[in-house]
């Protein structure tokens, strides 16, 4: 019994090792530094059964906590390219790192739906539509996961946070989640069911409780939608103690034997981080509350995961001459590059940018002497660019100064190193975000995890926006790039604001009123509110955290290397008080905007510029009347009116005219990359399957329903970027 229930448990190898493996025969580990990973593994050899160890870990975007591998965009950065292929590279440049270095299993995808931007783990999403989630969540999971379990660089994806977790209160982490079970259905379940059916062989719980049920006790969720209605025969894990929390927490159970019976019957497999469960389970196998058969049906489930793996065969160790081949190879940073670029969003430019014109000046001489001064907290903060998971952003202690430097390109760097001959360029930080002080609440939580500092916004330094000031009026173009810090972001760092912090919105006025123009470069986790100095820059580019190649990306785009082709997963709001600002939101309200404010985003979900202008034309429908079985088939024109190549992305979204319950009133469907040349112009065809024009019932069914219905295609998802035509769908619901 011991050593089944073992198996059940995934302890944190930062503990004692010989606790973890010896004592409570641990199943699974997870955050071994690499000295501790061998650690494990040999002790091993000293239990009975000697069962292999699975062992995993956050790789989140890139092997985060390896020093030196390849870190990506963050997720929300990556879905700013709406691009399946590059995200799938991405997540096979991970896998291969990680399964180089003995690691089994990555926590990743999230397909958690971003809707309150106030939630700090806004950075770790695709953003917030449902269609776009399903899409690059199934790409990344074809990625890591490779051709199949038995691909030595394969390693197991891990659908997260099943399900519901993304919809606190207030945006408040892991706060009791207000949604009906046709909601889930409606929105948050969809990219899990896709998931499962894309074979990802993991999924990890959410924190919260809905209806007062913790997701750790949800037995519908778990065993009649997932296992039942999917038909997943994966693993699930808790999340961090989610059993040991029904105790201390949410205080739904008395002590850890009922937490491990609650827990095992609603279909757990592996609990993350409860040692108190290796005790519980037995005494609650012991004195009749839990069946073992239970039990050994979720063992069985960590065992055929290790056999899928063939990890009794080949236990995967890590491989130091492999590590040293592949972790932050050339090619694997040219894979990051090139996802950095198109990751990055354009969405405002008043023809400052390019700043070097191809055709008015030579880009490789560069032409005339300029000075470009790179001023802001991020210009040349390399843990900006890289953002939540990655170093030394707070998760594990043995990397504290983070990704070695030389591995990470900031802004300042980009610049420097893509600056034409003859340009001069000149930094000045100008400001500060944030400055830690000592938690309130004590240093520890209850469970004994350190807590660290908050932060607390920095105050205007008038020496530093002097400084600013002065490099500004000195220069021909101001690049200021502003944003966030990791302190402000993840896991129990929601904010109350969205406003840029500290001294950021000084040294934007002040910037501004130097009549330079001003480039500003966003290199945070989430949107963010803009002050008003705003509205006197010349270009606005969005990075999110563009990953260790996201200075030179950045840099290209400034100097029109490379075309600006990013294209907003969420919507970027005017003010904090409008959220959820997500574009698909349900039909029906008073008016259609607040008093004081107008409803609509400052820039909307799909949006983004490109140096050269797409008209769109001609949207014409095949057939008006399409059956059930079918698929409503359009052509639409595209026409490159300017004199620089893009990719333009063709977004399509179907709006229902009358439904027997409120729906949403547009839902993306689909998409396409279309590449252009000058003045090139292409007859794009678009074909959503009928069956995807769903809508959710009263009763929780997923159902077509016959009537009119629009097809909505153009550049974004603001009603004046679409064309839209009619059809009908004909036969029974
Ligand atoms: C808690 C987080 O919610 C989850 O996303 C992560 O995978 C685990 N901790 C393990 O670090």
């Amino acid at each position: 019994l011991a050593e089944k229930v073992g198996q059940m448990l995934q302890l944190d190898a930062r503990g004692d090792l010989d606790d973890v493996v010896r004592v409570r025969l641990a199943g699974s580990i997870l955050h071994a530094s690499p000295e501790r990973m061998l650690e494990a593994i040999a002790l091993v050899a000293e239990t009975r059964l000697q069962i292999p160890l699975l062992t995993a870990d956050d790789a989140i975007h890139g092997h985060s906590f390896w020093p030196g591998a390849t870190i990506f965009p963050t997720q929300l950065a990556m879905a700013c390219t709406w691009d399946t292929t590059l995200v799938e590279k991405a997540a096979r440049v991970t896998a291969v790192e990680v399964a180089a270095t003995g690691i089994h299993w990555t926590f990743s995808p999230v397909l958690c739906i971003a809707r309150d931007l106030r939630w700090g783990r806004v950075n770790e999403t695709f953003g917030e539509d449902p269609t776009l989630i399903a899409e690059l969540g199934a790409a990344m999971i074809h990625g890591y996961q490779g051709d199949g379990l038995d691909d030595p660089t394969a390693v197991l994806a891990c659908a997260k946070h099943f399900a519901g977790y993304s919809e606190t209160q207030g945006g408040r982490d892991a706060s009791e989640a207000d949604i009906s079970r046709r909601k889930l259905r409606s929105w948050f379940l969809p990219p899990f069911e896709r998931a499962a059916r894309e074979g990802c062989r993991t999924f990890m719980l959410g924190y919260q409780a809905m209806d007062g049920v913790p997701i750790t006790a949800n037995s519908w969720l778990l065993n009649e939608v997932l296992r039942g209605e999917w038909g997943y025969t994966g693993t699930l894990v808790t999340d961090w103690d989610n059993v040991g929390r029904m105790v201390w927490e949410q205080r739904v159970c008395a002590d850890h034997a009922e937490a491990a019976t609650v827990a095992v019957n609603a279909g757990n497999d592996l609990v993350m981080t409860t040692p108190q469960f290796f005790e519980g389970a037995q005494e609650a196998v012991s004195d009749g509350r839990l069946d073992e058969a239970r039990l050994d049906d979720a063992v069985r489930r960590v065992l055929r995961l290790k056999f899928e793996l063939g990890l009794f065969e080949n236990p995967r160790l890590p491989d130091a001459s492999l590590q040293a081949r592949v972790i932050g190879s050339p090619e694997h940073s040219a894979v990051n590059l090139e996802v950095a670029r198109r990751s990055i969003v354009l969405l405002r430019n008043d023809g400052v940018l390019p700043l070097i014109h191809a055709g008015q000046l030579d880009v490789a001489q560069g032409g005339e002497d300029r000075l470009i001064a790179v001023v802001g907290p991020n210009a040349d903060d390399p843990q900006s660019m890289l953002g939540d998971w990655a170093g030394n952003s707070g998760q594990i202690p043995w990397m504290p100064d983070g990704h070695p430097r030389h591995t990470v390109d900031t802004v300042l760097d980009g610049i420097r190193d893509v600056a034409p001959p003859g340009w001069t360029v000149t930094h000045a930080r100008g400001a500060n975000i944030v400055d830690l002080v000592p938690n309130p609440a004590g240093a520890t939580y209850p469970d004994g995890q350190p807590r660290g500092p908050v932060p607390v916004p920095a105050s205007p330094d008038a020496d530093l926006i002097q400084a600013a000031v002065e490099a500004a009026r000195a220069a021909d173009v101001v690049v200021a790039v502003l944003g966030d810090t990791v302190d402000l972001t993840g896991e129990t760092c929601s904010t109350a604001t969205l406003e840029l912090l500290g001294g950021q919105t000084a040294l934007l006025e002040a910037l501004v009123a130097t009549g330079t123009p001003v480039v500003l470069v966003l290199v945070h986790s989430k949107p963010s509110v803009l002050p008003p100095a705003a509205e006197g820059v010349a270009a606005i580019l969005e990075a999110f955290n563009p990953g260790m190649r996201g200075g030179t990306a950045l840099a290209e785009i400034l100097f029109g290397l490379t075309e600006p082709t990013g294209r907003l997963p969420i919507s970027v709001p005017r003010h904090v008080g409008q959220q959820p600002i997500y574009y698909n939101q349900v039909r029906g309200q008073h008016g259609d905007r607040y008093a004081d404010l107008t409803q609509e985003p400052l820039f909307a979900f799909g949006e983004g510029m490109s140096y050269t202008r797409v008209e769109y034309s001609d949207l014409v429908i095949d057939q008006s009347s399409v059956d059930m079985d079918d698929a409503v088939r359009a052509s639409v024109t595209v026409t490159n009116r300017g004199s620089r190549p893009t990719i333009e992305t063709v977004q399509v979204y179907v709006s229902d005219q009358v439904t027997s319950v409120t729906w949403a009133d547009q839902e993306l469907k689909s998409w396409i990359q279309v590449p252009l040349e000058p003045g090139e112009q292409r007859r794009v065809r678009v074909q959503v399957p009928v069956a995807d024009c769903t809508l959710v019932t009263a009763d929780e069914r997923r159902v077509v329903e016959a009537g009119a219905f629009s097809l909505r295609v153009g550049s974004s998802s603001r009603a004046r970027d679409l064309l839209s035509a009619e059809f009908t769908v004909v036969g029974k619901e």
